[in-house]
């Protein structure tokens, strides 16, 4: 029997994450939040100082990807995030392991290291896979494909509001330009860009409230996980 996927691509801060764990309880199916996989191998590249010569220590760096100790410790906290023992759940999340993901994501051998790793959350009784190139790379397919996107102006009101709640001081205009910035470089990149799947269904969030989208996405995937 074939694995049931539903899969969510799009930028940063459309509401990917919110949704998709709300959709993986709603299904009581596993949930592949890719991003992070992207974000823990930046920090562990940066770590081993390996950012600034990626190109020159290739080999070392895919080695590094294919073999990242990485541990999701469900807990009453929710999921946390271990890399070598460490709890990295917080520090992942700050913009600047994201910038570095952005920066390993767009190299196509790391990519590549990281194939497998997806792969292997898809099991009985299904998966939601979050991410860029989950409909188009890695689960071509997924029975339900969803693009959500936003403005950058929405996305980037919605992440200082974030922010503000963590009580970090932040202006909008630094967290608009750095979501311009990366969703320039996922959309522009050669490999596995940021782009809706031709069979996706895409909704756009700017002005929906959270219940309202997963909503329109659960009518969607009800139709066609029967079909
Ligand atoms: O969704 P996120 O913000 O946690 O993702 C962090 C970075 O990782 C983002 O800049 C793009 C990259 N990414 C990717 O290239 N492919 C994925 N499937 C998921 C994330």
């Amino acid at each position: 029997m074939t694995v049931k996927i539903i899969t969510i691509d799009g930028p940063s801060g459309s509401g990917k994450g919110t949704l998709a764990a709300k959709l993986a309880e709603r299904y009581q199916f596993h949930l592949l939040d890719s991003g992070a996989l992207y974000r823990i191998l930046g920090l562990s590249l940066s770590k081993k100082n390996l950012i600034e010569s990626l190109d020159s220590q290739l080999e070392k760096a895919v080695d590094i990807a294919i073999n990242l100790d990485i541990k999701f410790v469900v807990g009453e906290q929710g999921t946390q995030i271990l890399l070598d023992n460490e709890n990295v759940t917080n520090t992942i999340r700050t913009e600047v392991v994201g910038e570095l993901a952005s920066k390993v994501a767009a190299i196509p051998e790391l990519r590549q290291a990281l194939v497998a790793r997806q792969n292997a959350f898809a099991q009985e009784p299904g998966l939601v896979a979050d991410g860029r190139d989950m409909a188009t790379a890695i689960f071509p397919q997924a029975q339900a494909k969803i693009y959500l996107t936003a403005s950058a102006e929405s996305r980037a009101q919605r992440r200082v509001n974030q922010l503000q709640a963590m009580g970090l001081d932040v202006k909008i205009s630094d967290i608009l330009a750095n979501i311009e910035a990366r969703d320039k470089r996922d959309m522009e990149r050669v490999v596995a860009p940021l782009k809706p799947a031709s069979d996706a269904y895409i909704i756009d969030s700017s002005e929906l409230s959270i219940d309202e989208v997963f909503e329109l996405m659960t009518t969607y995937i009800d139709q066609q996980l029967v079909n």
